[in-house]
């Protein structure tokens, strides 16, 4: 009797303690992209235990929840999408759930009744071979045409649909897994990962910082790994592995100039994995494996300011990330930001003005695209009842980064720095709003400093601001001047470019234009090989411009072969509307025929949209 008052009266104690655990509405701010309600009850740990099935495409297992709740609490909502919920239990008692109303993008509300006092949640389910997050891809799709491949893409709002969870970049928790596959491959996730494969096909991982379910991520294929540096490294497959070492061997020296800029790097390694050609993004920033898409091997170090990107993401938006998909502007403008200030620190100024001038040139492009006064132009966005992809445009990334530049120049690098520095410090770990940046901004950036800035503008206002700054590079210049020769007919030579890299390349094919002539254009081709780059950046912007210029048919094999074998967003959108635009949906469509069995259904998504009937 004593042992039932003493055990009653603790159970009493920890109750007592555990509502105000949970988030106060006023911290939580609305995400009208998930059904969650974690003012209520908020998941804090998950346990993963998943197996894979390549042949019927499907993950299986359980989803274990530590949960939070509110003194009244009576469920918990969890987002799904395509899942199969088997069983339910809570505390190890089985439950009767309710799954909602499927909606297009958030899919369906899965609410288990809980009391104040419940604890943990068992979740059994198994994914459908379409869930919308993960691309399975047959041997032939990948490097080595051996063994099959898995991925999974959770930003913005799709790790749901291969996990049940509180789909919302508001909600952090830690997570451990244990994952089984077939022996021959290796499973890798955002966590504490294995070098190689063992015997019995099923590897553990751990993720001791709390992080949002949009970062939860796994890659499963015939991966080795490549030391770099003592904290730094890649997974790829065998034939692309010696490439990717190679590529991104200043890896190290990122992380060290990241750690310079804005303080310690919180997340322990920074491995990155080189995936098949049809990953639909450049790079994601899954903490201590950033995903990578193979078209930035270019064998030149050319294009590793995407591995300093998404690097820089492990301050902003994995350490401090956006409270909702509107407030997407503090994470990518931030850590396009960031990206330029570790590529100077590397490589000196000059480089990290190119960069910011192609940016610029995204950005003018963009709102062109939108139109001036298009409300997708605003960095805060209004997202709500859309897909929160159609706010990630390059808006957030450039006009973000260069309201951040218009900050340093006006307070000098010293104190901008700092500034930086400590808001990661003070936000580490925690979601921030639009709001919140602005009052922080106020209170430490342009009070101090007098600053008469018109920040609601900025963010609130369509547009690119009057007072956006404006950056120069010699190099560009140069460029500039080659491309005024050729409109008087004269093509420079390969002993005037013989210098130039990646950039000073892409600026001037971006820079050409009318009245260069067909002949032209083919006398190019023929002497700099663009069509056939192994650039791919440089090969996707000179079939841009072609087709823009209209003068491309001759490279259609080429385009076509570009545009089926790689799956990334970025290169597909641009080409397509070029076709479109050009009045030859024809050839856009026949190529997409072809290739859309090999892309994920992010880039589906939008080429459907592009090109539909
Ligand atoms: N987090 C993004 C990718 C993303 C954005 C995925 C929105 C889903 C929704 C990543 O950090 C990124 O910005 N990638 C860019 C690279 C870059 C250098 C700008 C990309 O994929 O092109
Ligand atoms: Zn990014």
């Amino acid at each position: 009797m004593k042992h039932l008052a003493i055990l009653l009266k603790s159970f009493l104690l920890i109750s007592a303690c555990q509502p105000s655990q949970t988030l106060t509405p006023k911290e939580q701010p609305m995400d009208t992209h998930s059904y969650s309600i974690p003012t209520e009850s908020v998941t804090t740990h998950l346990m993963l235990d998943l197996n894979v099935d390549f042949t019927d495409k499907i993950l299986s297992g359980s989803a274990t929840y530590a949960i939070k709740n509110a003194e009244d609490a009576s469920q918990i909502i969890l987002d799904t999408r395509d899942l199969d919920i088997k069983s339910v239990t809570v505390d190890g008692k089985s439950v009767d759930i309710q799954l909602g109303p499927n909606d297009e993008h958030l899919g369906q509300p899965l609410t288990i009744p809980i009391n104040p006092l419940s604890k943990e949640i068992v979740i059994n389910y198994q994914t459908n071979p379409n869930a919308a997050a993960l691309q399975w891809l047959s041997p032939q799709q990948t490097a080595d045409k051996t063994q099959p491949f898995l991925f999974t893409q959770g930003q913005a709002i799709l790790t749901r649909s291969w996990i049940p969870c509180q789909d919302s970049p508001g909600v952090r928790m830690t997570y451990d897994a244990k994952i089984t596959c077939p022996k021959e491959l290796l499973p890798i996730m955002s966590a504490s990962n294995p070098t190689e494969k063992n015997s019995t096909g099923t590897y553990t991982y751990e993720m001791k910082q709390p992080i949002p379910p949009y970062l939860l991520a796994l890659a499963i294929g015939d991966l080795e790994f490549g030391s770099i540096g003592n904290q730094t490294g890649v997974y790829a497959e065998p034939s692309v592995l010696d490439k990717a070492v190679y590529e991104f061997g200043d890896m190290q020296k990122m992380v060290e100039a990241a750690e310079d800029l804005y303080g310690p790097y919180l997340w322990d390694r920074f491995d990155v994995v080189v995936l098949p050609p049809s990953f639909p993004f450049g790079g994601m920033e899954n903490p201590r494996l950033t995903f990578a898409t193979p078209t930035i091997l270019a064998g030149d170090r050319s294009l590793t300011a995407l591995i300093a990107h998404e690097l820089a993401h492990s301050w902003s938006g994995n350490l401090v990330t956006n409270a909702t998909w509107n407030d997407f502007w503090l994470n990518e403008g931030f850590t396009v930001y960031f990206e330029r200030r570790i590529m100077e620190a590397l490589y000196g100024e000059e480089y990290a003005n190119m960069l910011a001038m192609l940016g610029y040139q995204d950005l003018t492009h963009e709102v062109d695209a939108l139109g001036k006064t298009s409300k997708d132009t605003h960095l805060h966005l209004d997202l709500e009842g859309r897909n929160p992809d159609d706010g990630m445009t390059d808006i957030a990334y450039e006009k973000g980064a260069y309201f951040l530049i218009l900050l340093e120049q006006k307070v000098g690098k010293e104190a901008f720095d700092k500034f930086l520095k400590d808001y990661f410090e003070t936000h580490k770990f925690q979601t921030i709003t639009t709001t919140q940046f602005e009052d922080y901004l106020d209170a430490y950036l342009i009070k101090p400093n007098n600053l008469n800035i018109n920040t609601h503008e900025w963010i609130y206002g369509a547009g690119i601001p009057d007072d956006c700054p404006i950056i120069t590079s010699d190099k560009f210049t140069k460029v500039d001047a080659m491309v005024a020769m050729e409109k008087d007919s004269t093509l420079p030579t390969k002993a005037e470019t013989a210098k130039w890299t990646t950039h000073e390349w892409l600026h001037f094919i971006r820079a050409l234009d009318k009245p260069v002539s067909p002949e032209q254009l083919t006398q190019l081709n023929n002497r700099f090989g663009f069509a056939d780059s192994g650039n791919s950046e440089i090969a996707a912007a000179w079939y841009e411009k072609s087709i823009q210029l209209e003068h491309y048919k001759y490279m259609v094999p080429q385009i076509e072969a570009f545009l089926v074998e790689v799956g990334r967003r970025k290169f597909l959108t641009p080409i397509y509307t070029a076709l479109k635009d050009a009045g030859d949906i024809k050839t856009a469509r026949e190529i997409y025929a072809k290739a859309r069995p090999n892309y994920h259904s992010v880039s589906t998504q939008t080429m459907d949209a592009l090109l539909g009937e």
